[in-house]
């Protein structure tokens, strides 16, 4: 009865009941919600939505429907969340980074979604890592080191495992409310303080244009807000790769650079990394420009690095990723400059495209079951704006033989527009407020 009275109600558009709802997301939880009435749910909320109460509602409830972690440590627990771009490496930075700073971060991560890379992904692309670890070892290294960058027990959220299945397969994957519900359900789980959201816009992004970008953020801002976690949001540029590499080990090791305190490896990941770690700590009561100085500082110092190493270590890789990164990550066996097909300016990148061609060469999946490979991808992705001449780089092609390095190259080049003049985006757009 209750789940057919909660498809009712949204067939009317009368409003969501709660104690309704809540025995909903436990069904999708237990098996006994079937299929059908799970598709016809998101159906459901995709034409006629939830409305803000309602999209709180089925925020806590997805949340609730497995293990809710509660923490008991001398300091912050807070995150950070993106909702997918390209070379976006920012956790593996901007996690230890805020551990320095005396931060608790449970960072529980997902992986690669169509075009976009995923965090868990990059982890495993350290030798030896095992990031899918029990409660009780995301407990000890959190504990130990301030953060942990791993992936979800079986525990969390599992409602939303089950309906985000069924939204795969029903064509109900693109509603703010579903999205909303998904992304937080998860991340509250993990028992938050505070949570910072990089809402990012532009060609390699879900979100491509502004509107969109602005309605996600106000949505999760308010429902994270409601649901009783402070949670602020960022939009960020996704016009072009936030770091020049694309790829697994490419966006470990570039990560590394910027930990090793070369902030000119990657200017726009280093820089988004600060500004996010220092909204995450104003959260918590910090005064916001004094927070950027010390995550700078925790990154400048090595601080940060120290912590990165010791979660590596923790988790089974090697025990001194920062003395010998470069020696650990996997390389490709074919690589190759990616040349300009023209003189001028580099004035657009097509980022989705961009994505799919790393896809494509095993950085990524095309269904589920498929193993990455993850030495493959692009590194010296020349930034917007930057002037070539007919011949010179713009990329560099990292792949696992040459006819998957000729078909990327030619991928690379198509995605490229080239012109004259260029001003680009501030790398933060705009920013949604508690
Ligand atoms: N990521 C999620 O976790 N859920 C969505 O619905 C979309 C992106």
């Amino acid at each position: 009865m209750g789940a057919r009275a909660v498809n009712a109600r949204l067939r009317r558009g009368d409003p969501v009941d709660p104690d309704e709802l809540r025995a909903f997301a436990k069904g999708l939880a237990d098996g006994s919600v079937s299929d059908a009435q799970a598709g016809a749910f998101a159906m459901g909320v995709c034409l006629r939505g939830l409305g803000e109460e309602g999209r709180v509602i089925l925020t806590e409830a997805m949340r609730d429907s497995g293990d809710v972690l509660r923490w008991d440590l001398p300091g912050p627990v807070i995150d950070k969340h993106s909702t997918g771009g390209l070379g976006d490496c920012v956790s593996l930075v901007l996690a230890p980074a805020l551990a320095a700073c005396g931060a608790f971060v449970p960072m529980i991560s997902g992986r690669g979604l169509g075009h976009t890379g995923g965090t868990l992904d990059k982890m495993e692309a350290i030798p030896g890592v095992s990031a899918q670890i029990s409660e009780e070892k995301l407990r000890q290294v959190v504990g130990e080191v301030g953060c942990a960058v791993v992936g979800a027990t079986g525990r969390i959220a599992p409602a939303d495992r089950r309906l985000y299945a069924v939204r795969d397969v029903t064509g109900t994957v693109e509603s703010v409310d579903l999205i909303t519900a998904s992304i937080l359900s998860k991340k509250l789980a993990a028992g938050l303080e505070a949570l910072v959201l990089d809402v990012k816009c532009g060609s390699g992004a879900f979100m491509k244009s502004g509107d969109e970008a602005l309605a996600l953020a106000r949505s999760l801002v308010t429902t994270a807000n409601g649901a009783g976690c402070r949670t602020a949001a960022l939009i960020t540029d996704m016009d072009e790769p936030l770091a020049p590499a694309l790829g697994n080990a490419l966006e470990v090791g570039i990560s590394m650079e910027v930990l090793s305190g070369n902030r000119d490896a990657a200017p726009r990941l280093h820089d988004l990394t600060v500004a996010l770690a220092a909204r995450a700590l104003a959260l918590t009561g910090e005064d916001e420009d004094a927070a950027a100085a010390r995550v700078s500082d925790a990154i400048a110092s090595g601080a940060a690095m120290e912590r990165f190493a010791r979660m590596v270590a923790l988790l089974g890789g090697p025990p001194d990723m920062d003395a010998d990164w470069r020696a650990h990550l996997k390389r490709a066996p074919v690589v190759g400059d990616v040349v300009a097909p023209a003189d001028g300016v580099l004035t657009a990148w097509d980022g989705e495209a961009l994505g799919l061609a790393v896809v494509a060469m095993g950085g990524g999946r095309q269904v589920e079951t498929d193993r990455i490979d993850p030495a493959v991808g692009l590194s010296d992705v020349r930034p917007l704006g930057t002037r070539v001449a007919r011949g010179e780089p713009v990329a560099t092609a990292h792949a696992a033989d040459e006819a998957s390095a000729e078909a990327a190259a030619q991928a690379v080049q198509r995605a490229l527009t080239l012109g004259e003049g260029f001003a680009g985006p501030d790398l933060v757009i705009g920013r949604v407020e508690p």
